[in-house]
């Protein structure tokens, strides 16, 4: 199959280029689009053929469900069984934007969208193209990530026609998203509201309007006998192709254990920050931004990711980053990449996994 790209306007997104993808949605197949967290790859959402094409396309196992995108709050009541007060107080306060509500399904959405289970889960995303091919395309549009499953999530068209292209007919060029890590998902199908995947929109925030809510334990990685709840998050996810460990401790020692791991080995790099990028000795060193700026950090992940990818590096080491704020989802995204591969400066047990890198 031809992949087309198609470079569409983000702000004022041309009506003849939206009407084109809604037609290859609307004939059940998927189409690459930005949203202002990551590329997205829409289909028809109440289709379970056009859902089978989006794991195809991806290599997606098909347990692992689907976020459908909607565009206003009448499209919600529709695939939901019912709509908690709690969803309408995050809806006013946060859609559109990045978050992702689990709510108990409507009988009308297919199982192959919500991976077999009774939750659907639901965002209204605010992107202006990613609105339009959604409205376009039939209200209801079921979008994962536009990478191949495994891959670091696309944040330029150029990362979904790297893992994409011949697999899919369309993708809308928007530039470079907004945010770069994916929407905060949380569900509300549970007495206490839960945080299944950390994002833009924080612990803090979602608290700040419907008070109690929990982390999933399973998303720290801290236990392995606790398995995340969100399917998707269970995968390898983010992987890189390098071998990828964090390093964490004080500073100056973490700067110092890394330029000596480096030096006993080759085809090493090194993810850093803005402030620390001069003081490292490596082949391949890379900084995601500055400390004092999280956001941009965020943004900046795994188009670094995969900048790695195209070298030839065997082992990658980073630094890690504050987990307060939008910095809770980096180090979730890092510590999954890393398959929580850590060490802890300072910390003689761990130290002594660098026997075996
Ligand atoms: O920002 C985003 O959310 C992006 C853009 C394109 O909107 N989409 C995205 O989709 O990240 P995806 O498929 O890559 O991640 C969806 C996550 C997966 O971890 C999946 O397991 C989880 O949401 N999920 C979906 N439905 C669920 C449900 N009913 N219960 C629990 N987790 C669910
Ligand atoms: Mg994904």
């Amino acid at each position: 199959m031809e992949t087309i790209v198609k470079k569409v306007d983000s702000e004022n997104p041309q009506q003849e280029i939206i009407k084109e993808a809604a037609e290859l949605i609307r004939g059940g197949w998927p189409v690459a689009f930005p949203t202002e967290t990551v590329y997205g790859l829409g289909a028809d959402a109440m289709r379970a053929d056009a859902a089978r094409r989006i794991y195809e396309a991806k290599g997606r196992p098909s347990d692992n469900p689907l976020i459908i995108h909607i565009a206003d709050m009448a499209a919600l009541e529709q695939i939901v069984s019912e709509v908690p007060e709690q969803a309408k107080q995050l809806a006013e306060a946060f859609w559109p934007g990045p978050l992702t509500m689990i709510l108990p399904k409507a009988p009308e959405v297919p199982y192959e969208t919500t991976g077999g289970l009774d939750t659907v889960a639901v965002r209204m995303p605010s992107h202006p193209v990613a609105a339009a091919v959604i409205r376009a395309g039939g209200g209801f549009i079921a979008a994962p990530s536009a990478n191949a499953s495994g891959r670091p999530s696309p944040t330029l068209a150029e990362h979904v026609y790297e893992d994409l292209a011949g697999r899919i007919p369309l993708i809308l060029d928007g530039g470079e998203v907004g945010l770069g890590i994916e929407s905060t998902i949380v569900d509300l199908s549970v007495p206490v509201p839960v945080v299944l995947r950390p994002g833009s929109i924080t612990r803090e925030m979602l608290s700040e309007v419907i008070g109690e809510i929990a982390l999933d334990p399973g998303i720290t990685g801290s236990d392995e006998n606790v398995r995340p709840k969100a399917p998707g998050m269970k995968y390898r996810h983010y992987a890189p192709k390098a071998e990828l460990i964090l390093v964490s401790g004080e500073n100056g020692k973490v700067v110092d254990r890394i330029n000596e791991l480096v030096r006993a080995q080759s085809h090493c790099g090194v993810i850093c920050c803005d402030e620390t990028k001069d003081c490292y000795r490596a082949e391949f060193i890379k900084s995601i931004g500055s400390r004092e700026h999280t956001d941009r950090i965020a943004h900046n992940l795994y188009a670094v990711l995969r900048e790695f990818d195209a070298l030839s590096v065997d082992r990658i080491y980073s630094e890690t980053f504050e987990t307060s704020g939008v910095g809770e989802a980096v180090m979730n995204r890092l510590l999954k990449a890393a398959g929580y591969h850590i060490l802890s400066v300072g910390n003689p047990i761990q130290e002594r996994r660098d026997e075996d890198v």
